[in-house]
């Protein structure tokens, strides 16, 4: 596959996908939007990609946000527009249905860490910065920050984050949840590549559900969020994988599985 503004390279189970726009710490351009909407919806229909891992080219940014060049024209209507585009796009990761890592190598700034929020997990650098400035440039975060930020770090850490418009940590970042695991600079990679291998090592079939029934139960009342856990527990019952990973265990040896 060949983009312009992204890289995806796809091997032993793993799409990595880059976005590639170094000169401008990654921004997110219309273009860039574009790709990265066809990069994901390869990564979910082909069948020998089972993680995806998403970072910026270089090593001073993920994606610094949306292109503000392109922000600074928009009229009320196009805004409008803008938004919900961005929307769809990072709703097509958030429900790939496979694992997917932001692996934050830098600035993830306004769309840049909403689109690590519509990942599964993130891993990041210690010299990364993330925050939300939209405020700043006198707009909110329209790709979904203001609702997924709250989901992964609660409403007290959003409106922090949201209202000051300022840029924390990677340390901050993880102590309050948004970044899963953070890595010295030069570790970053192989960090995450660790976690890709423990994930690549377990049942992809109960993955998805997992995904699913952590996804679609966080926006449901918890006691309806439990019937599609067992709707999902039974299914994962129907599977060879099953049979495989409770074999293996009894037979004191690693799972084979087989995604089926
Ligand atoms: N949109 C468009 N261009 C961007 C950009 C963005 N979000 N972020 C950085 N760039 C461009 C800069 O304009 C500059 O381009 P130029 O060399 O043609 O002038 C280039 O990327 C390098 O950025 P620069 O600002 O010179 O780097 P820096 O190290 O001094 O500062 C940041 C880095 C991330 C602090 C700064 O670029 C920044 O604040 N970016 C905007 C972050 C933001 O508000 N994002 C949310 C948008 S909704």
């Amino acid at each position: 596959m060949s983009y312009e503004n992204l890289l995806l390279d796809i091997q032993d189970g793993v799409a990595h996908l880059t976005i590639n726009r170094e000169a401008k710490l990654n921004a997110l351009n219309a273009q860039t939007l574009t790709d990265l909407a066809d990069a994901f919806d390869h990564c979910r229909e082909n069948e020998s990609v089972r993680v995806l891992v998403i970072t910026g080219a270089g090593d001073k940014a993920f994606v610094a946000g949306a292109d503000i060049k392109e922000l600074s024209t928009m009229t009320p209507l196009s805004a409008k527009e803008l938004a919900y585009r961005g929307q769809q796009v990072f709703a097509r990761v958030e429900h790939m249905g496979k694992p997917t890592i932001a692996m934050i190598n830098g600035f993830a700034l306004g769309g840049g860490l909403e689109l690590a929020l519509a990942c599964n997990l993130r891993t990041a650098s210690t010299k990364a910065k993330l925050g939300l400035p939209e405020v700043s440039l006198g707009i909110i975060p329209g790709y979904g920050g203001t609702q997924r930020l709250s989901r992964v770090a609660g409403p007290g850490v959003a409106r922090e984050w949201i209202l000051t418009g300022d840029m924390f940590s990677a340390e901050e970042a993880h102590r309050v949840g948004i970044v899963n695991r953070l890595f010295a600079p030069d570790e970053l990679r192989e960090g995450t590549m660790k976690m890709v291998e423990t994930i690549l090592s377990r049942g992809p079939v109960a993955l998805r559900f997992a995904i699913e029934a952590i996804s679609r139960g966080s926006n449901m009342p918890q006691r309806e969020g439990e019937i599609l856990e067992c709707d999902l527990f039974g299914l994962a019952a129907s599977t060879s994988d099953m049979k495989e990973g409770m074999a293996a265990f009894l037979e004191k040896r690693k799972p084979e599985f087989q995604g089926r």
